[in-house]
C-alpha cells in the first residue's frame, strides 16, 4: 500500500495536508488521523474535513493556527476539542484521549491520553491508524493495531467485541464503511455486530447521534446497498421494530432526488420509513431533524404511494397536476417517482407548469373594484388554472375571467 518514505511524498502532493505542514511545525505533537488517513493509503476517496490528534491542548493549537493560516476556530469545551475553518481547509481538532463509557450508549467519559492509547479507542482498526505530521515525524505512519494489513485483506474489525454496545452508532459506521470501501467485517466482527443489534443496543443512544450516523450513511452512493445489509445484520430491526426498509425503494428514490435535485439523504430517509410510515413517525421525531426536514419525511412517508397511485390511475390536466403537487416538496416527488409514479407529469410540472404565472395580480382586481377578501384569491387561483389548462390567453382575457369569476357571474 505504502512503502517508508512514500507516505511522506504523499503529504507533500496532498494539498489540503501540505499546505498545513509549515504552520505546525513548532504545535505540540500533531498527527493526521480520520478519513485522510484512508486517501492517503489509497484504499478511500473521503473529501471531508481534515482531522487532526494533537497531544495535548487541542483548542489552543487551533488558536495558533487560525492567526497563522487565517480563518476562523470554534472550541467546544466537552471533549476540549475545535474547528478551523479557513477560506481552503477545514479541520478538526481533537485532543488524544482514553475513553470510559459509563454505560452503553452513553457518551464517553474522556482522559488526555498518548497517541497509542487514542487509536485504541477507536471503532475500527481501518480508522485507527495515524500518521506523524512534524519534523522528523512526517510521513510515519503510527499502526498499532494492524489497520494496514486488515485494509489490504479488505477488513472492517472493532478493536474489542463490547466496541458496538460501547457505541452503537459504530453499528451505522461499519456498515457504512463496508459498502462505501468494499470491505467486509471480520467474523468476529460481524458476531458482535449482530449480538449488539439483537439484544437492542441501538436504543440506548440518543437519537440526534443516530440521526447523524444514518443521514452520512443515506447520503452515500452505496446507500442502497448498505441498507440490505443492515436488514441482514438486524440492525434496521434494532434501530425500530417496525423498520423493514426495501434496498430498491431507496436506490429509486435516490435516482428520482438526483433526477429532480431533491435532498437525496431525506427522500432516502423517507423511502425508508414509507413502509411503516406511522408506525415510525415517533421513532422519525426522535432523531430531531430540523423541523423542515422532518415535516418533509414525514409527509414523502405517507403522501408518496397514494400520489403515484393517483398519478398512475389516468391522465391529469394541468390545473389538476397543480392541485396534486404544488404543495409536494421535491422528496415527496422524488419518492413518488421511486414508488412507481409515470415520470412525465412529475418532470413536466417541475420543468413547465410551476413556473406559469398569470401576468394580472390582486392590484388589477382591487383597481376594477373587486373588494378584498377570499373570493379576490379564489378568482386568481381559478384564473390560473384556466390558463394552465389553456382556456384563457393574453392578459385582457385573464382580466375578464378573474372579474368574471370574482364577481360569481
Ligand atoms: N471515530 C470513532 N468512533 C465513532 C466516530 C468516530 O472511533 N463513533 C473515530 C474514527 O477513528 C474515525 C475518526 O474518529 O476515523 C473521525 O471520525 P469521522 O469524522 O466521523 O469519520 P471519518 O473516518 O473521518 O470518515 P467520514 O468523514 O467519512 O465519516
Amino acid at each position: 500500500m505504502s512503502a517508508p518514505g512514500e507516505l511522506r511524498e504523499r503529504l507533500r502532493a496532498t494539498p489540503a495536508v501540505a499546505q498545513l505542514l509549515p504552520a505546525l511545525e513548532d504545535l505540540q505533537p500533531v498527527y493526521l488521523v480520520g478519513g485522510w488517513v484512508r486517501v492517503l493509503l489509497g484504499f478511500d476517496d473521503h473529501r471531508g474535513p481534515v482531522d487532526l490528534a494533537v497531544e495535548g491542548d487541542a483548542r489552543a493549537a487551533a488558536r495558533t493556527l487560525a492567526a497563522r493560516l487565517g480563518g476562523e476556530s470554534r472550541e467546544y469545551e466537552q471533549f476540549g476539542t475545535a474547528t478551523l475553518t479557513t477560506p481552503r481547509l477545514e479541520l478538526d481538532l481533537t485532543p488524544t484521549r482514553r475513553e470510559t463509557y459509563p454505560e452503553p450508549g452513553a457518551l464517553p467519559v474522556v482522559r488526555p491520553a498518548p497517541l497509542t492509547e487514542d487509536l485504541a479507542r477507536r471503532d475500527f482498526t481501518v480508522n485507527a491508524m495515524a500518521v506523524g505530521l512534524r519534523g522528523d515525524d512526517l510521513g510515519h505512519l503510527y499502526d498499532p493495531l494492524g489497520g494496514l494489513a486488515d485494509a489490504a485483506a479488505r477488513l472492517i474489525r472493532v478493536m474489542h467485541p463490547a466496541s458496538f454496545t460501547d457505541d452503537p452508532t459504530r453499528l451505522l459506521r461499519a456498515v457504512r464503511f463496508e459498502t462505501r470501501l468494499g470491505f467486509r467485517m471480520d467474523e468476529e466482527t460481524e458476531r458482535a455486530a449482530r449480538e449488539a443489534a439483537e439484544t437492542g443496543a441501538p436504543a440506548t443512544v440518543s437519537g440526534p447521534r443516530i440521526r447523524d450516523e444514518l443521514i452520512d450513511l443515506l447520503s452515500e452512493v452505496e446507500a442502497p446497498a448498505a441498507i440490505a445489509r443492515l436488514s441482514e445484520l438486524g440492525i434496521d430491526r434494532a434501530l425500530h421494530p417496525a423498520m423493514r426498509p426495501d434496498p430498491e425503494l431507496v436506490a429509486s428514490a435516490a435516482l428520482g432526488a438526483m433526477a429532480i435535485e431533491a435532498d437525496r439523504a431525506l427522500a432516502a430517509l423517507a423511502a425508508v420509513c414509507a413502509a411503516a410510515p406511522l408506525e415510525l413517525d415517533l421513532w422519525l421525531a426522535g432523531l430531531q431533524l430540523d423541523a423542515r426536514d422532518r415535516d418533509v419525511v414525514s409527509w414523502a412517508a405517507r403522501m408518496a404511494q397514494p400520489l403515484a397511485a393517483e398519478l398512475r390511475s389516468r391522465d391529469h390536466p394541468p390545473s389538476e397536476l397543480r392541485a396534486l403537487l404544488a404543495r409536494q416538496p421535491r422528496e415527496s416527488l422524488a419518492l413518488a417517482l421511486a414508488a412507481g409514479a409515470p415520470p412525465e407529469p412529475i418532470l413536466r410540472w417541475i420543468s413547465d407548469l410551476s413556473h406559469v404565472r398569470l401576468q394580472i395580480s390582486g392590484a388589477d382586481l382591487l383597481a376594477e373594484g373587486v373588494p378584498e377578501g377570499p373570493a379576490l384569491g379564489a378568482a386568481l387561483d381559478a384564473t390560473l388554472d384556466r390558463k394552465l389548462d389553456g382556456l384563457v390567453s393574453g392578459r385582457e382575457e385573464e382580466l375578464r375571467t378573474a372579474l368574471e369569476l370574482a364577481r360569481g357571474s
